[in-house]
């Protein structure tokens, strides 16, 4: 393979970060340190594609910044920083823009849920943020992109504009050095195949843990303590079935899949396995054994998350450096796609 592996992933610090958040990208970008050189960033150009206040949005950033340090990112190994920093993002998107169809961007099906019925009024960084999504990844030409399942089509737009890009330009890119059978960009890889790519609200089994669901009980937050995670687990809506033993058995039961997903996730054990120890149990157990369980495998995450809090400074310097590292490789690849197009440097 021409690329040289590099990890790529980001988190919005759009407040209220979840258990969907910790299972579907946080646990994993923990783990892809430990066969992978990896870069995680706080995406703060993609928060302010709808309004964010400004006190609370630096807060926000720290907080995304000190949920991947407690929960195991080495930010000396590796790279953490927030992508406002780096303006070889913003540079990228704009080249970006214009390889991308309107068309293309039409299709996005986060745009139009997030947009709603008054679309006319969205921003239209809101439209754009695929692009820009594009170029977080593709300005350090990484190849493997770990996130939620929600995340696949922007990804897949990614992998249309690196080929366009790569196709339109393939002359300029030979001319320029580059060799012209990889082209420029790689073809980055989601990797969505975690054990929870997909986590579900807790009051509706058909909607997805969201970080704006209106209903507090909906999502577990990395910010609440022992006993708010235990009653919201309490809470958690439920049929009133017992637990089968095999996986066929959660067919058609959303509210049980996704409890017992969690369970699995959470332990580090197969869906099957948390069946053939549970199966035949009554939710008034299996709650409080999720309970337990939840508490104590997110309390030493959120109790560290809380001591980082207490010394921005330090996640501040943090990010700083984190930030002139990503520069010292986006850079070069910035100018290098300035050559391509024709831009004079
Ligand atoms: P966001 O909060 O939209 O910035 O998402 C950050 C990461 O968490 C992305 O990789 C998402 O795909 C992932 N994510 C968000 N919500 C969920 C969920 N309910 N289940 C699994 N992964 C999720
Ligand atoms: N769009 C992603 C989300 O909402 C966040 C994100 C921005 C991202 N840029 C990225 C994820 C690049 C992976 C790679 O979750």
């Amino acid at each position: 393979m021409a690329f040289k592996p590099l990890v790529f992933s980001g988190v919005q610090p759009t407040g209220n970060l979840h258990l969907g958040n910790y299972l579907g990208a946080i646990k994993r970008f923990v783990e892809m340190q430990k066969t992978h050189d990896c870069i995680y960033c706080v995406v703060d150009l993609h928060a302010v594609t709808v309004w964010q206040d400004p006190a609370e949005l630096k807060t926000q950033i720290r907080e995304v910044t000190a949920a991947f340090l407690a929960a195991g990112i080495d930010p000396a190994a590796h790279i953490v920083f927030n992508q406002s920093q780096v303006a070889e993002h913003a540079e990228l998107a704009w080249v970006f823009n214009c390889v991308a169809r309107m068309g293309w961007l039409n299709r996005m099906t986060q745009f139009k849920e997030k947009a709603g019925k008054d679309r006319e009024n969205a921003s239209v960084g809101l439209f754009a943020y695929p692009t820009l999504m594009a170029a977080d990844i593709l300005v350090y030409r990484a190849t493997h992109v770990p996130v939620g399942e929600d995340q696949k089509q922007h990804l897949e737009l990614a992998r249309d504009i690196a080929g366009k890009f790569n196709t339109d330009f393939a002359a300029s890119i030979a001319a320029n050095g580059h060799d012209p059978e990889d082209g420029f960009f790689p073809q980055p890889e989601p990797l969505t195949q975690g054990p929870a790519p997909r986590v579900m609200s807790l009051r509706d089994g058909t909607k997805k843990m969201s970080k704006s669901d209106p209903s507090d009980y909906s999502r577990i937050a990395l910010a609440d303590d022992a006993d708010t995670i235990a009653q919201k687990i309490r809470k958690a809506r439920t049929d009133p079935d017992a637990l089968p033993s095999e996986l066929e058995g959660l067919k058609g039961r959303a509210e049980a899949e996704n409890l017992v997903t969690i369970f699995a996730a959470l332990a580090d054990r197969t869906k099957e396995d948390v069946l053939r120890e549970y199966g035949g149990a009554q939710f008034s157990t299996f709650k409080p054994a999720l309970a337990d369980l939840a508490v104590a495998t997110l309390s030493p995450v959120t109790g560290r998350m809380r001591d980082l809090m207490a010394d921005p400074a330090h996640i501040d310097s943090v990010l700083k450096d984190g930030g002139a590292r990503a520069s010292a490789i986006a850079r070069p690849v910035m100018d290098a796609v300035k050559d391509i197009v024709g831009f004079l440097r």
